[in-house]
């Protein structure tokens, strides 16, 4: 595979970079559905990749990517930093505890600065919603969002698309999309970015989307996403396909949204016997970190013919594989992308 190989067969999306048009991935929000398709038949290459002994493709070969991380992670800022390494780049994770911005440098001075060190690509977390969109306008290269306050988790959304096709895929559904798919998603809704890019990408890919969540972890006017809201769990398992859980935010929430852990798993915890609301055949997702007994049980977060967390985290190095290779191709002169 060399910088000008196409990785989709031709007529399957618009050629080029009408296949992707956009400098940065802010959000799924921006995104139409044929664009996530084409990332995710990108990905899918990756992932037969990552799947062999040798894993590298150099096609970004003396490329730079800078990971600053102004939040914790786990999954996000090492998967991102597998992804730029297996396809050959230079990976530079800035420590935002020790960076200058604990010397009261702003957030758009220190974007600059990255700028000013010519990397091919920055890929941000931030606390404020918008700060990737912000920084995107200040710097000479594409900004990925890896997580935006409660905005948007972009790449958690197409990875999390990618895991559950590829499920679907082993059961023998061979569909592109989730047309006919009913999803729930339970859990802190209000302060979720993962929420939100599911929501999106979901929807996109044809899926219907419920949301269970207690009141007030509920953000108001939420159907106006065309989603279905319940409060009552059970209610929202009902016959579902799919039952994606979240965990409480404590770190976003300023004062007491739930009465305690153990009333919230009492009403709102993913358990055997609650699952068997659910379709039989039903998938359990959670993006993680997990909090085992709180909002998802042990025995339902390990069921082998359930659970695909697991794969949901070996498809986000594929995904972020994707989006770094997409994103840069116009600065690598790929065939058709400039
Ligand atoms: N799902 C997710 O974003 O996990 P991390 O916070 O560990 O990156």
């Amino acid at each position: 595979m060399t910088s000008t190989t196409p990785l989709i067969e031709p007529g399957r999306f618009p050629a080029g970079r009408l296949a992707f048009p956009h400098a940065h991935l802010t959000g799924i929000g921006h995104l139409e559905r044929h664009e996530i398709l084409f990332l995710l038949a990108a990905a899918e290459e990756w992932v037969k990749l990552n799947r062999e002994g040798e894993k590298r493709r150099e096609i970004l070969a003396g490329r730079t990517i800078i990971n600053a991380f102004f939040e914790n992670s786990t999954r996000t800022l090492l998967s991102f930093e597998i992804a730029g390494k297996r396809l050959g780049a230079d990976v530079v994770n800035m420590a935002a505890a020790t960076s200058s911005l604990k010397k009261g440098e702003t957030l758009l001075d220190t974007a600059i600065t990255l700028s000013a060190m010519r990397p091919d690509a920055i890929v941000i977390r931030h606390g404020s919603s918008g700060a990737p969109q912000l920084i995107a306008q200040k710097v000479d290269c594409p900004v990925v969002n890896a997580g935006d306050g409660s905005h948007e988790h972009p790449t958690q959304g197409l990875l999390d698309a990618l895991a559950l096709r590829e499920a679907l895929k082993r059961r023998g559904d061979a569909s592109e999309d989730f047309t006919g798919l009913t999803v729930t998603i339970c859990g802190d809704i209000l302060h979720s970015r993962v929420a939100r890019s599911n929501i999106l990408c979901l929807q996109a890919m044809g899926a219907s989307v419920r949301l269970c969540a207690p009141p007030a972890l509920m953000p108001a006017g939420i159907e106006a996403m065309g989603v279905e809201p319940f409060y009552d769990f059970d209610a929202a398992l009902d016959g579902v396909d799919v039952v994606m859980m979240l965990r409480l935010q404590t770190e976003r929430m300023a004062g007491r949204f739930i009465p305690s852990a153990r009333e919230y798993h009492h009403l709102y915890g993913l358990t055997r016997s609650r699952l068997a609301n659910a379709a039989s055949h039903a998938l359990v997702m959670h993006p993680g970190p997990m909090n085992r007994g709180v909002e998802i049980d042990s025995e339902v977060a390990d069921m082998i013919d359930r659970s695909i967390i697991t794969q949901q985290v070996e498809m986000g190095v594929a995904i972020r594989m994707a989006c770094l290779d997409v994103l840069t191709r116009e600065r690598r002169g790929v065939e058709g992308w400039s």
